[in-house]
């Protein structure tokens, strides 16, 4: 098995979505890949969702809840849900979680069980890209969906390298999906889901932030 497969690959019923069955393994190669920055890289991302203490975040394609946790120190007496497909994933998110607001689910970007206007924020990374192209657009018309009034969405997303060899080595190490992620139509397939206050940060290493807040009565 390569580490394309490991990474991205069609296991699990429910979604046509490229799941990960291998948490442990998850996680060695994310250290690697993020050379050494990934607990940088997250906490930062979890600053930027704007989340604050006593919010409702809900966690989308949250595999082994490396956000999840982040997200839920910074909302205190708040509550984060982690989502994701894949059982399996979720059995080592929750047996690696210490904090008490966490919790899991089994569910779908594409179709989401939550009611509408429930969480204050909306993150996930590392997520759209493992959907069908086709799927990406309903999965953010369900974030926004779910959200609040003024609620926050945040997406952290895989950026290409820029030179044929770098993406070439990504394509070999992890496949197809994050070598060609379509990393520039993100901040405008969000502006046409109907979020406002679009905004978009690089950080290094590999990742686009993209920012945004549903229409109406901010907090
Ligand atoms: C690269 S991992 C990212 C995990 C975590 N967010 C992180 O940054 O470490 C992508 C996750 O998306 C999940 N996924 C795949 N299809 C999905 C879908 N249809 N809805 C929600 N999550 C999905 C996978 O199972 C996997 O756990």
């Amino acid at each position: 098995m390569g580490l394309g497969h490991l990474l991205h690959h069609n296991s699990t019923p429910g979604t046509p979505g490229l799941t990960i069955d291998h948490g442990g393994s998850y996680d060695a190669f994310g250290a690697v890949f993020f050379g050494g920055r990934r607990d940088r890289v997250y906490r930062r991302l979890a600053e930027l969702s704007g989340a604050k203490p006593g919010d409702q975040v809900l966690d989308i394609g949250c595999g082994t809840g490396y956000l999840t946790r982040r997200m839920a120190a910074l909302v205190g007496t708040g509550t984060v849900v982690g989502l994701d497909p894949s059982a399996i994933v979720l059995d080592r998110a929750r047996r690696i979680t210490g904090e008490p607001n966490c919790t899991y689910t089994v569910g779908v970007a594409e179709s989401l069980s939550a009611e509408d206007d429930s969480f204050d924020v909306v993150d996930n990374c590392l997520m759209l890209h493992h959907l069908p192209h086709e799927l990406r657009a309903t999965a953010l018309a369900e974030m926004r969906r779910v959200l609040r009034p003024g609620g926050r969405l945040l997406i952290g997303e895989f950026r290409p390298p820029a030179n044929p060899i770098g993406r070439h080595l990504v394509r070999v190490l992890t496949g197809p999906a994050m070598a060609h992620n379509p990393i520039d139509e993100l901040a405008p397939m969000v502006t046409h889901a109907g979020f406002e206050r679009v905004g978009s940060t690089d950080m290094h290493p590999w990742i686009r932030c993209v920012t945004a807040a549903k229409p109406g009565a901010a907090e």
